[in-house]
C-alpha cells in the first residue's frame, strides 16, 4: 500500500539548507495509511513547507485539500510546486495567508472537516489558535493531527484538550512526533470551567531535545541520543 506515497515522495525536493522543515518520511507514510484507511473525504491544514503532508493528504483521498500558508514566497513556493510535480496542483487549494485569518472564514462559511493536520506557527498561541478553530470545523468522529510533539508549545496544547475537552478521544499513534485527536462528542463545560494543564515534564522533553540536537557533540550527548534511539525509537528532527 506505501508504494504509491513512497514513489511521490521521491518526487519531493528540498534544499539542503531546509532539510529539518519537512516532516519525516515515516511520518509521511503514516499520515497516508492513516487518512486512506479511516476513509477521510474533507481535508485542511496549517504549514505547506515543502509540501510532503499535504502531498501524502491529498495522494490519500483523490479530493481537493485546504492548504494555509502565508510563508511560502520564502520557500520560493517550494511546497506548492512540489505539490504540483506530484500531480496535485489541480486538487490544491492553497491560501496564502495566516491560519488565524482563514480557519476563522472557513468556520464563518459553517464549513466542515473530516481531517485538520496542523503544523503551521509552532507557538503556543498559534497552535492553540489553530485547536480553537479547528473545534468548529471538524465533523464529529473527524480527527486531527498535531505535528512537532515533542515541542512545549505543542506539549501544552495536546495537555489543554485532554485535561478540558473531554469530548476529544486520544487515537494512539504509533509515531512519538504525531499526536492524534478525534471528536467524539459536544462540548458541555460550563463557563467557569477550567482545568490547570501546565506540565513540567513537556519542559523537560523539549529542553532535552533541544540540547541533544543542537551545539557540540560530546560524549554525554553521544551516549544519551544512542540510548534514546535505543529505548524510544525516536530521532529528533
Ligand atoms: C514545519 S513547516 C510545515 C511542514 C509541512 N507540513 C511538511 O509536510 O513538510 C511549517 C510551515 O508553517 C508555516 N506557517 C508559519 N506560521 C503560519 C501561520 N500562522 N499559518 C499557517 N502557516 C504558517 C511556515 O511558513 C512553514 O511553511
Amino acid at each position: 500500500m506505501s508504494e504509491k506515497i513512497d514513489a511521490l515522495l521521491k518526487l519531493i525536493e528540498v534544499p539542503e539548507t531546509n532539510k529539518s522543515t519537512p516532516i519525516k518520511d515515516s511520518e509521511a507514510r503514516f499520515i497516508y495509511e492513516f487518512v486512506k484507511e479511516k476513509k477521510i473525504g474533507k481535508t485542511v491544514e496549517t504549514g505547506c513547507g515543502y509540501g510532503k503532508s499535504a502531498v501524502s493528504i491529498m495522494a490519500a483521498t483523490g479530493k481537493p485539500h485546504i492548504v494555509i500558508d502565508p510563508f511560502q514566497r520564502n520557500y520560493n513556493y517550494g511546497g506548492t510546486e512540489n505539490i504540483k510535480k506530484a500531480g496535485f496542483g489541480a486538487l490544491l487549494n492553497f491560501q496564502e495567508d495566516f491560519s488565524h485569518t482563514v480557519l476563522p472564514l472557513l468556520a464563518s462559511k459553517n464549513e466542515k472537516f473530516d481531517f485538520v493536520f496542523i503544523d503551521g506557527n509552532h507557538r503556543f498561541d498559534g497552535i492553540f489558535v489553530d485547536f480553537y478553530y479547528t473545534d468548529f470545523l471538524l465533523e464529529q468522529g473527524g480527527y486531527f493531527m498535531f505535528h512537532d510533539t515533542w515541542m512545549h508549545s505543542t506539549q501544552l496544547v495536546i495537555s489543554f484538550i485532554k485535561k478540558n475537552r473531554p469530548d476529544y478521544k486520544v487515537i494512539d499513534s504509533p509515531l512519538r512526533n504525531i499526536f492524534i485527536f478525534q471528536k467524539a462528542g459536544t462540548d458541555t463545560r460550563d463557563g467557569m470551567y477550567h482545568r490547570g494543564f501546565y506540565t513540567m515534564k513537556s519542559w523537560l522533553t523539549h529542553h532535552l531535545i533541544i540540547w541533544l540536537t543542537e551545539g557540540d557533540e560530546t560524549f554525554l550527548k553521544k551516549s544519551v541520543n544512542k540510548l534514546k534511539g535505543l529505548y524510544t525509537g525516536i530521532k529528533p528532527k
